[in-house]
């Protein structure tokens, strides 16, 4: 069973994914997350870092996604586990769309023609939702700043995560963030033992 966890920067899902190891501990799920932690992963973030060329820093991330699928995905479901991942391609489908407008003609078909064969579709997306100005007030408390973590880029990155979610309402769940931390974290505990139930199994195979 694959889990992820999407939504702009600063709706706390990070903390989210922390709060959830604790609340599922008896599933023994593997908790990952994109950008990952390879080398590959590192480049992502240097392209992130250094400002690199839109197209450069999209493949990158799709590169990052194929060795996180290799090394840690694709081998966890193999084993039957639970997979529970911070960030994955809907990230790219909500953020890259933004950063490829202007440079490629249909960014989301290109990207969707990008993953389609190869790539693993989660089961479950839970969207962590927040207002824009709630969003920006988090990222204000962290230090250093990525350049997707603009007001401009974040409303149209939500916009397109509320998109996505409209057009697989099966699979995504919207998920109210402002609301308490721990309230959060037992609904979506709660809807991930409902789904990881014996005799749920995985709908989606690509
Ligand atoms: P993080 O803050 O979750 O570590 O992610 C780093 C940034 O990278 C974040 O602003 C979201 C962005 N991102 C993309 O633009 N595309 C992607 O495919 C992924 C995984 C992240």
């Amino acid at each position: 069973m694959l889990i992820t966890l999407e939504g702009i920067d600063g709706t706390g899902k990070s903390t989210l994914a922390a709060a959830l190891a604790t609340a599922l501990s008896d599933l023994n799920p593997v908790f990952t997350r994109e950008p990952g932690a390879t080398w590959v992963g590192d480049s992502v973030r240097r392209a992130i870092a250094e400002r690199a060329d839109p197209v450069t820093e999209a493949l990158l991330f799709v590169a990052d996604h194929a060795a996180h699928l290799a090394a840690v995905v694709r081998p966890a479901l193999a084993e039957g586990r639970l997979v529970i991942s911070d960030r994955y391609t809907d990230s790219r489908y909500a953020y890259q769309q933004v950063t490829l407008d202007g440079i490629i003609e249909h960014p989301l078909a290109w990207l969707h023609d990008l993953h389609n064969g190869w790539t693993v579709v989660p089961d479950k997306t839970f969207l962590f939702v927040v207002p824009i100005d709630e969003a920006l007030n988090r990222l204000r408390q962290k230090n250093g700043r990525e350049h997707f973590e603009e007001r401009k880029v974040l409303e149209k990155v939500q916009e397109n995560y509320l998109e996505l979610a409209r057009a697989d309402p099966s699979r995504f769940v919207i998920v109210d963030a402002m609301k308490e931390r721990e309230e959060i974290c037992s609904f979506v505990a709660a809807a991930i033992r409902q789904d990881v139930k014996p005799g749920n199994k995985r709908r989606r195979k690509k």
